[in-house]
């Protein structure tokens, strides 16, 4: 038996579930139908290098960048690149070929020189980006990234350099404080006006996917494949996002008390809101990356502590973050495709807890330990207060405007 009045109420809800799927068909229909008939127009084929998506042709990452190294350019009158560079494509193809080697990258990218440091050689950039990637025992992963990476920089006619901050020891990894240390290390050697924060099993697929700021931190990995190629909820901020150093001071970096897998990306999507900014995003169309597919790494486990800290971001952000990161480096290695940053960056217990884990001899090339200057700052900070300035002052922090007086 049904009552007329149940009976309304069943209508209504219909209606209304009508209503939500209409909504969601036309905000993501569109994106879904381009990618099924990207899928259905892509050529298998054995090589796994020329493809053809949806009617473009190419998605190889290195095509037309040899034309580079001939039109060298001397002299001081370099223009400026174009606003938009010539070289973006669109859709790249990724592909992890088991044999690949770092010697091959290296060969693969003749322009780029010590450090992992590149320029345009026939126009002045109009952005200069660090990449910063937190590392530790990924060796397979990061040789891929540096394989998409550099190619994929070099479309976008950068100044960029690539950092690897790598966590000495053996202790739990902290990814967020590593992005401290590769955000003052890196401000240390050039004055960059963007930063990008890198999860090194993260392949971008779109070079249209510019690695430059925006006016607002910026969330560029928001369609993973592991997340079906969409955003997994509003506040995310993991994978790979862009800070400009106003930004990063502006919230005083990223929290350095998260030891362990989880947490910390969306502290720092918090912090960003805190701090009076907003999170921006390129299309889903473009910021699209492949996760390289691993297990959860040894001493990196899930953090238990995670979501009573993130309860305490507010109270939290001012007093710990970039102005009170310590760390020591122990070792700086200016590789052919990166530079490679070894630091101690403690315990839970402080920089040099009772019983240390006694860090790994730095050998091979680079300066012998360099410590870091002492960034200490007192225990009970108070909640108030600008962040403090990096190695360099922000007065050298340009906000890129060229054209400003
Ligand atoms: C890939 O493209 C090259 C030219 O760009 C061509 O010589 C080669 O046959 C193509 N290979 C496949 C598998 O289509
Ligand atoms: C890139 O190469 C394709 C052919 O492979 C050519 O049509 C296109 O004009 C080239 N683009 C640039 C910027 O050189
Ligand atoms: C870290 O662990 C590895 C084995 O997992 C071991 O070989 C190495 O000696 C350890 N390093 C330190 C500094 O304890
Ligand atoms: C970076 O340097 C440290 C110290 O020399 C070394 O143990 C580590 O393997 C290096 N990492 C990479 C990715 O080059």
């Amino acid at each position: 038996m049904v009552s007329i009045q149940s009976r309304w109420r069943y209508l209504f809800m219909f209606l209304g579930i009508q209503l939500v799927v209409m909504a969601l068909l036309s905000r993501e229909g569109y994106q879904k139908r381009v990618s099924y008939f990207i899928r259905i127009f892509r050529k298998p084929d054995s090589t796994g290098r020329n493809h053809t998506v949806a009617g473009v042709s190419g998605g190889d990452v290195y095509a037309n960048l040899s034309h580079l190294s001939k039109a060298h350019h001397h002299g001081d009158e370099m223009p400026y690149c174009p606003k938009t560079s010539p070289f973006i494509r669109g859709p790249i193809h990724v592909s992890f070929p088991s044999g690949l080697t770092l010697a091959e990258v290296q060969k693969k990218n003749p322009l780029v020189v010590r450090g992992g440091r590149y320029r345009p050689p026939d126009c002045e950039a109009r952005h200069r980006t660090a990449i910063i990637i937190p590392h530790r025992h990924r060796e397979h992963h990061l040789k891929f990234l540096l394989y998409y990476l550099h190619p994929f920089l070099q479309r976008q006619q950068l100044h960029y350099g690539i950092y690897i901050i790598h966590q000495a020891g053996n202790y739990t990894f902290n990814r967020a404080k590593l992005m401290n240390v590769g955000f003052r290390e890196a401000m240390r050697e050039e004055d960059w006006d963007c930063l990008f924060f890198h999860d090194v099993d993260l392949i971008p697929e779109d070079d249209r996917n510019t690695y430059v700021c925006d006016s607002n931190p910026k969330h560029a990995a928001i369609a993973m494949d592991k997340f079906g190629y969409k955003l997994p909820y509003k506040m995310y901020f993991g994978g790979v996002s862009a800070l400009t150093p106003l930004h990063y001071l502006k919230m005083n970096g990223f929290p350095n008390n998260y030891w362990g897998w989880g947490g910390e990306d969306d502290d720092i999507g918090v912090r960003v809101s805190l701090s009076g900014m907003y999170i921006t995003r390129p299309s889903l169309k473009v910021g699209r990356y492949k996760m390289i597919k691993h297990k959860l790494d040894k001493g990196n486990d899930v953090n238990p502590k995670r979501f009573n800290m993130l309860a305490k971001t507010r109270q939290t952000w001012k007093t710990d973050g970039m102005n009170t990161a310590e760390y020591e480096t122990i070792s700086r290695q200016y590789l052919p495709l990166y530079t490679n940053i070894t630091v101690n960056i403690g315990t839970e217990a402080g920089l040099h807890p009772p019983s240390p884990t006694p860090p790994p001899p730095a050998k091979g090339a680079g300066k012998p330990a360099v410590k870091a200057p002492a960034v200490k700052a007192p225990a009970e900070a108070p909640a108030k207060g600008p962040a403090k300035p990096p190695a360099k002052p922000p007065a050298k922090l340009k906000e890129g405007h060229p054209e400003s007086p």
